[in-house]
């Protein structure tokens, strides 16, 4: 036959073919092998997840790259905790963007090729080539569709958009204690603290340990009353090790005698319970598709909450590839490697250990949606959904927070994501921004990388510069790995550093806590519409190609650049200004745009710009989240080249479920054009804001020398210019709130 005569299928966005998949004789169709290629029309593609992949722009040079959730370090460019079969590719001349999903759990393997022309072909080991296309004009507006498909994420609690502290290996409550006490002693402000397997007893899921932590469910009271918060850690793995469940409440070790009433553990084929080993020793793994295992994982957690007075306010799932220390099954010591799903025909090609059984589970074992073959990757989404479901039953009028290291397409609707093992090394903080912006493109707006890295011991200076960093992490959390694997890991909370460590830290969280109302208003868009919130560069500058390979530097929705120093000993960062004006955030002096810059960088300074054309809301400041919210907020209004901007702000009480429903939320409008500010009041449907006023208005790129102010019409003279184009306007009438509609204008003589 020849190859002209096989049927093409095209997708075409404005006249222009943007993807087309031949069906030539390279397409298998087979039930454990499926085989296709894809001719994009561009090379600048993004996406396939979860790796760590070095740089942001895919590698097309004939690389592949193997998908299949797994528990493993972030080292190098193996498959990792995740699986989101999606890219985006962006052809800025045809200014078409497309981004493609392959709704498929298998494993599989993605081939990214440059030439005849570029193409991707994927490799499969089943299921079905379930494709979803998502075309627009811009990347914002491909990942506003790509959520309306997968599912928009959810808005995170305000509180969980402060500093969080957590580290594996407090040894007891004391040692919490002083962490606690000596960063707020340090004033660095701090919201979330976490526990870690440490406090359970022999590490078993829903007990804890009583001789080193008995005090711990009173202190985790003391922390909520001055508004920290507290998270635990929940494996799903439930241990049946008779020696260690002799210490667990007279021997009666209610998770797993209930489990095995309710039938919630995977069996294998034989229909023998699966026995895994994680971090408990041996354990059964709970099949989160099942909807019973919800009921029973549901009265699991309520039941830990009821009754042991341990209070915590949000989850943290892990180990959920799932996680499995030996391969297989223990039961049987190894899988049945006879069995084509334990040893299909086709292995992708860089599977890390090369076997899809390595340190997970049988791949023949059975689960209520299905074989693991073709489940396993959707094991931590659907432990999230449950752990989702159980939070919405302790707190019915919240919103849950779940932090989940496995997830798939559509788990942001559930659980937030953070991006798993790293190293306490600097080429780590710069992997960190490439993988919390692909995160971004799978719709995950609140992700994070650990700051000053999990495994091995932080520098002082490396861990300054990833506190810089990470203060621009949507999700911003310094955790620590424990003293394992023959590594004495010391504590890296700011506190335990040196003075100057501690300062550029405190002054790089207050500055976070100052943005919080514009990280939230994004998070509302991000949830509501699906927009992105911290954004690659070419999301908004598309057309210019520079910007197409820059991972690192990013921004926070269209308005901040941020540019850090990413090596330890750095003094000076290459930047990229792209086009407009931009301002220095800190005192507001224009810089040249579309070019690079080497920016001078002093060891406790982040580089931050403002994009003219925006206003970016602000709040003074505070130690928490509750006390910022206490405080007046302030306006940075930077204009652009017509002299004119735009912004918005949202506003609920922070932890509310669906506030967008029940519209119980302040919006908040700034519209700048021809001298003048308009605040105006969209919507008010939050009755009890802390506080509404607006006590300072910056204005960066003012015109000429300002000589008079009028706010509503009434002159004002607590103003001041500086360089004749900073105008800071102090508000000095306290019923000035964004409650009602104002205008303030400038003149100069
Ligand atoms: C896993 C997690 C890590 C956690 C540790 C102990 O390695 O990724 O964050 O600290 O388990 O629970």
């Amino acid at each position: 036959m020849k190859q002209t005569s096989f049927p093409t299928f095209y997708i075409k966005h404005k006249g222009v073919n943007v993807l087309s998949i031949p069906f030539d004789s390279a397409f298998v169709y087979d039930e454990q092998f499926l085989q296709m290629t894809a001719r994009l029309n561009s090379s600048t593609n993004y996406g396939f997840g979860e790796h760590n992949h070095k740089q942001l722009l895919l590698d097309m040079n004939y690389k592949t790259w193997s998908i299949f959730a797994r528990d493993v370090g972030v080292v190098d460019e193996w498959n990792l905790y995740g699986v989101h079969p999606y890219f985006m590719s962006v052809n800025s001349m045809a200014k078409s963007v497309i981004g493609t999903l392959l709704l498929n759990s298998n494993a599989m393997d993605v081939h990214m090729q440059p030439a005849p022309y570029p193409s991707v072909t994927y490799r499969v080991i089943g299921g079905l080539f379930k494709f979803y296309f998502t075309i627009g004009d811009t990347p914002d507006e491909v990942t506003q569709h790509y959520t309306e498909l997968i599912g928009r994420p959810i808005l995170p609690p305000y509180w969980s958009l402060g500093f969080q502290l957590s580290r594996w290996g407090y040894s007891d409550t004391d040692h919490l204690k002083e962490v606690v006490r000596r960063n707020k002693e340090a004033g660095i402000p701090l919201d979330v603290v976490y526990g870690d397997i440490d406090y359970m007893l022999h590490k078993f899921a829903f007990t804890y340990d009583k001789q080193n932590f008995g005090d711990l469910p009173d202190y985790v009271k003391e922390l909520q009353a001055n508004h920290t918060h507290y998270v635990i850690i929940l494996d799903p793995g439930i241990g049946i090790e008779k020696e260690k469940i002799k210490d667990i409440n007279n021997g009666t070790y209610k998770a797993l005698e209930e489990g095995k009433d309710m039938d919630v553990f995977i069996r294998s084929e034989d229909g023998t319970r699966l026995v895994g080993e994680v971090w408990p020793g041996l354990v059964y793994y709970p099949d989160f598709t099942n909807p019973i295992t919800t009921t029973w994982w549901k009265s699991q957690i309520l039941d830990f909450y009821n009754n042991t007075g341990f209070h915590f306010d949000g989850l943290w799932v892990d180990m959920n590839e799932p996680s499995n220390f030996r391969e297989g099954n223990k039961a049987e010591e190894e899988c049945d490697m006879e069995s084509r799903w334990n040893s299909p025909p086709y292995i992708p090609e860089n599977l890390l250990g090369n076997s899809l059984v390595d340190k997970t589970i049988c791949m023949d074992s059975v689960q209520h949606w299905g074989k693991h073959y073709d489940v396993h990757s959707l094991y931590g989404h659907s432990m999230a959904i449950s752990t989702y479901r159980a939070l919405q039953q302790i707190f019915p009028d919240k919103r849950p927070f779940v932090l989940s290291r496995s997830t798939f397409a559509g788990t942001s609707k559930y659980a937030i994501h953070w991006l798993g093992d790293n190293q306490s090394k600097p080429g780590h903080m710069t992997w960190s921004i490439v993988g919390m912006l692909e995160f971004s493109l799978f719709g995950f707006p609140m992700t994070g990388a650990d700051i000053c890295g999990f495994w091995f011991n932080a520098t002082e200076s490396m861990c300054q510069r990833w506190t810089q960093v990470g203060a621009f992490y949507p999700f911003a959390r310094n955790h620590n790995g424990g003293n394992y694997g023959g590594t004495t890991h010391v504590d890296q909370d700011p506190a335990n550093f040196g003075p100057d460590m501690i300062a550029s830290s405190r002054n790089v969280l207050l500055t976070r806590y100052k943005l919080l109302p514009y990280l939230y208003t994004l998070m509302y868009r991000a949830s509501e519409r699906g927009s992105t919130v911290a954004r690659p560069l070419f999301f908004e500058f598309m057309d210019d190609d520079i910007t197409h390979d820059i991972g690192k530097q990013f921004l926070w929705g269209p308005a901040l650049l941020i540019s850090p120093c990413l090596e330890e000993d750095c003094e000076k960062v290459e930047a990229y200004i792209p086009e407009g004006i931009w301002y220095d955030y800190y005192g507001g002096e224009k810089i040249e745009s579309r070019r690079w810059h080497t920016i001078l960088t002093p060891e406790n300074q982040i580089n931050l710009h403002v994009r003219g054309g925006h206003v970016i809301p602000w709040q003074h400041p505070a130690d928490n989240t509750h006390n910022s919210k206490l405080h007046p907020y302030g306006l940075l209004v930077a204009l652009d080249y017509k002299k004119e901007a735009i912004g918005e702000l949202y506003i609920d009480d922070g932890e509310s479920a669906d506030p967008i429903e029940r519209g119980t939320y302040d919006l908040v409008s700034f519209i700048s054009t021809s001298g003048k500010l308009q605040i105006i009041a969209e919507y008010l449907g939050y009755k009890s804001a802390p506080n509404s006023r607006i006590d300072t208005i910056e204005i960066y790129g003012v015109e000429r020398r300002v000589s008079g102010v009028e706010i509503d019409e009434g002159t004002i003279t607590n103003f001041t210019v500086k360089q004749d184009e900073i105008l800071t306007i102090k508000v000095e009438d306290s019923s000035f709130t964004y409650l009602t509609n104002h205008t303030i204008r400038w003149f100069s003589n």
